[in-house]
């Protein structure tokens, strides 16, 4: 059983909590797994030209193209992303409605598998969570846990966040606020966050390795979508 892990952040993986999370999960796990970072990937956003319909193949010539063939490979699948104005960051956005061109006629390649969604913001990373959770679901995929942390907002070493007046700190702390470094904001001394990774992680791992049945999540997760298209509309 393999997981694919992606970190949607363009921040270094050194300095990213979406990227620090996403391992985590992954070695919590016990599973093989990769880890692929978006970070100075070239990805765009679908363009609805519909060329994949009849082979699910998208045939934009961009950075998706490689990672298609792993997304195919995996097993289970751990995304995360950081919060960019109150929703997902463009580069994982665009990562995720390229997973469109799974979802023509009988192709079956995504349905029924597992996975772990992971949010990151200045303040929370729970709207990401339910954002990619939503992306996980349009093809039938569980998403068997969302792990939410906070992280480093840039104003914490931009240069300017002690006096800068749009910035993060001043709206979060008042004026005359002075950063010190213990006060940045990191996921990995966040115990309580880093706990929710270890136990996604393990989850993930154990039901990937007794033996869950994809048929059975694939119905579970048609019946679910069914039922939030009809009370939609
Ligand atoms: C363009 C931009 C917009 C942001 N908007 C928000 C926001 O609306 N809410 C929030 O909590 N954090 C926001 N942040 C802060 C990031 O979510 C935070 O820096 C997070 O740590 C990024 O994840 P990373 O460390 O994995 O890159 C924003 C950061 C940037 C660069």
């Amino acid at each position: 059983m393999k997981i694919l892990g992606i970190s949607g952040s363009g921040r270094a993986p050194e300095v990213s909590g979406v990227y620090k999370l996403v391992q985590t999960i992954l070695e919590a796990s016990g599973c093989d797994y990769e880890l692929v970072t978006l970070r100075g990937k070239n990805i765009g956003g679908c363009t609805a030209c519909l060329g994949c319909v009849k082979d699910n193949v998208c045939k934009v010539q961009d950075d998706m193209a490689p990672l298609r063939d792993k997304i195919v490979e995996a097993d289970a699948y751990v995304i995360g992303a950081p919060n960019y104005y109150s929703g997902i960051n463009a580069l994982t956005h665009a990562l995720l409605e390229r997973l469109y061109q799974f979802r023509h006629q009988e192709a079956d390649l995504l349905w029924g598998k597992l996975a772990v969604a992971v949010g990151v913001g200045g303040s929370s990373g729970n709207l990401c969570c339910d954002e990619i959770e939503k992306f996980f679901s349009y093809s039938f995929i569980e998403t068997v846990a969302k792990v939410s942390g906070q992280g480093a907002a840039s104003c914490y070493t931009c240069g300017y966040g002690e006096t800068c007046k749009v910035g993060a700190l001043i709206m979060i702390y008042g004026e005359g606020v002075k950063i010190r470094q213990e006060d940045i904001p990191d996921v990995t001394k966040q115990p309580e966050v880093v706990a929710a990774a270890a136990e996604a992680g393990k989850l993930l791992g154990q039901r990937l390795r007794h033996g869950y049945d994809r048929r059975e999540v694939t119905e579970k997760m048609q019946k679910l979508m069914m039922e939030k298209f009809k009370s939609s509309t």
